[in-house]
């Protein structure tokens, strides 16, 4: 079972977790496609397929969901999935559905929050996430955090019409830590 009172502070997003009364919300960015275009996955949802993901996303318990709230607006959701206590590793997924909010350094803000929360208060040794090869804001945002490539999977999405590439990458917590380390 998860807890449901982490609280997380960045510089200006706070990451709380996704409750059932935000899934409305959820619906409304999964069914647009300027926001879906980023996403790996087929949209659109409807409310029931994301209550159902949802009951089964609380049962499961080896992933943690947050909402990214910037001045009590909820705006997007940040996961850490397949957590994994053995290995110490997780994947990490982020979409701020609000895109009157993108470009604005929150995405980056809420990545770093949740970076720190998975080294410091989970142990994990390794995050790591998909993003399709066409998506500049997110490749950079993942960057300005850290992330560096590990490889692609050649053609792993097949979207509007076209097999797309998917890169794979990942951060170390001793490359987190280095970077938080003042410079000498
Ligand atoms: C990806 C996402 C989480 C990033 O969050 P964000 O708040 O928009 O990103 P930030 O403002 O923190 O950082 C984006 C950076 O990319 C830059 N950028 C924006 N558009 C860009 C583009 N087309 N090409 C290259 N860089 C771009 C920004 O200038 C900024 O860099 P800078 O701070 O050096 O100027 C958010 O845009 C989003 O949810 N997009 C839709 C869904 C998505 O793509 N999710 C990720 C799936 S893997």
């Amino acid at each position: 079972m998860i807890e449901d009172h982490r609280i997380l502070h960045g510089v200006h997003v706070v990451l709380r977790p996704l409750s059932t009364g935000d899934l409305r919300r959820c619906v409304k960015w999964f069914s647009d496609p300027q926001v879906t275009q980023f996403l790996g996955r087929a949209g659109p949802v409807t409310l029931a397929e994301e209550e159902r993901w949802y009951h089964d996303y609380v049962r499961h318990g080896d992933e943690q969901i947050f909402a990214i709230e910037i001045d009590g607006r909820h705006v997007g959701n940040l996961g850490l999935h397949k957590v994994d206590r053995v290995h110490r590793k997780a994947d990490l997924g982020i979409v701020i559905g609000e895109t009157s909010y993108w470009s604005r350094g929150y995405g980056t803000d809420a990545l770093e929050t949740a970076l720190r929360y998975g080294f410091d208060q989970l142990g994990l040794n390794k995050i790591s996430l998909d993003v399709l090869e066409g998506n500049a804001r997110a490749i950079r945002s993942y960057e300005k955090c850290g992330f560096v490539r590990e490889g692609i999977h050649r053609e792993d999405v097949f979207k509007d019409g076209r097999f797309l590439n998917v890169i794979r990458m990942s951060i170390l917590v001793r490359e987190f830590s280095d970077r938080r380390r003042p410079a000498a």
